[in-house]
C-alpha cells in the first residue's frame, strides 16, 4: 500500500501484451506531462488474442502484480483483449485505480454516418468475449450496422512485420475486400495494435472513412480517476531516469528495442 501523503509522486503502471499499448503510453505522456511511467509489454506471452479468457485473465493478472510490485497508484490496462477477459478481476485484487479499455463503438455510432456500417476489427478474443456482446447489447438499435472483423495473427504481424508492410497490406486486403467499400463509413480500431495501422486501413479503404480508437479516451479516463482519488501529480518533478520505465517480460534486449522503436513512432511518427 502506497503512503497517502506521498502517493501522487509513484508511476503509472501501463500494460498491453505488447507493442499496442505504447500508443496509449505516448497518448498519456502528451496529456499528463508531470506524471511518469511503467510499461511492461508481456511480448514473453503475445499475441493474448487468440487464447482462452482464463489464460489471459492468468498473464494480465500477472503482468498487473509486477507492475504493483513497482508502487504504481494507477493501473492502465492498455489492451482491449486483457480488458474484456479480466477487469472485473482486477479491480477486484488491486487497490489502486485500475483502468481499462473497449472498442470505441459509441463514438463510432454516436458521430458515424447513418446507415453505413461500422466495422470493428479486434482480436478474437476480444470480440468473442462477453463485454463486447454487452457493449452491442447497449446498441441493438444499431446491431444492422456493426461488422464483427476478428483479426487472428494481425497484431503479431504489426510487431514483426511492422506498419506499411506488405504482409500488413495484404492483409487488410484480404479483410475488407469481400467487403462492399462503398458501405463502409467507419472502422473502430478495437485492439491497441491496430492504432498503428491507421494508414494503411487509408490506403486500402480510402481517405473518408472515419477510423476511431479508444486511446485519448481511455487517457481522459485516467486523468479523471486520478483526480477524483486526489493521485494527480502536483508538482513537476524531474526524472533523470526519464519519465518511462520500460519492464521487460523476458530477458531479451531485442524487445525493449522493439518497444521503444514504438514509441518513437507513436510520439513523432517515425
Ligand atoms: N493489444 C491488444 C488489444 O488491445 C491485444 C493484442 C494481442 O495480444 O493479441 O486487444
Amino acid at each position: 500500500m502506497l503512503d497517502k501523503d506521498t502517493a501522487w509522486q509513484a508511476p503509472i503502471g501501463v500494460l498491453d501484451s505488447g507493442v499496442g499499448g505504447i500508443g496509449v503510453l505516448a497518448e498519456a505522456l502528451a496529456r499528463l506531462p508531470r506524471e511518469r511511467f511503467c510499461f511492461l509489454g508481456d511480448l514473453a506471452h503475445a499475441p493474448y488474442g487468440g487464447r482462452s479468457r482464463q489464460e489471459i485473465a492468468a498473464l494480465a493478472g500477472n503482468a498487473a502484480q509486477r507492475l504493483a510490485g513497482q508502487g504504481i497508484k494507477a493501473l492502465v490496462v492498455a489492451c482491449n483483449t486483457a480488458t474484456s477477459a479480466a477487469i472485473e478481476e482486477l479491480r477486484e485484487r488491486f487497490p489502486f485505480p485500475v483502468i481499462g479499455m473497449e472498442p470505441a463503438l459509441k463514438p463510432a455510432i454516436e458521430h458515424g454516418q447513418p446507415r453505413r456500417k461500422i466495422v470493428v476489427m479486434a482480436t478474437p478474443a476480444t470480440l468473442r468475449l462477453d463485454k463486447f456482446q454487452r457493449l452491442l447489447d447497449r446498441y441493438a438499435d444499431c446491431r444492422e450496422q456493426v461488422l464483427e472483423a476478428p483479426c487472428p495473427g494481425l497484431s503479431l504481424m504489426v510487431e514483426r512485420e511492422g506498419p506499411g508492410s506488405p504482409a500488413v497490406r495484404s492483409y487488410l486486403h484480404e479483410l475488407f475486400d469481400p467487403m462492399d467499400r462503398e458501405e463502409i463509413g467507419a472502422v473502430v480500431l478495437g485492439c491497441t495494435h491496430y492504432t498503428f495501422l491507421k494508414a494503411d486501413i487509408r490506403a486500402v479503404l480510402g481517405e473518408q472513412v472515419a477510423l476511431y480508437d479508444g486511446n485519448a479516451g481511455t487517457i481522459r479516463q485516467l486523468e479523471r480517476q486520478l483526480a477524483a482519488a486526489d493521485l494527480l501529480a502536483r508538482e513537476p518533478l524531474s526524472f533523470p531516469e526519464g519519465r518511462v520505465r520500460i519492464l521487460p517480460s523476458r530477458e531479451n534486449a531485442q524487445d525493449e528495442a522493439l518497444l521503444r522503436r514504438f514509441l518513437d513512432l507513436a510520439r513523432t511518427g517515425t
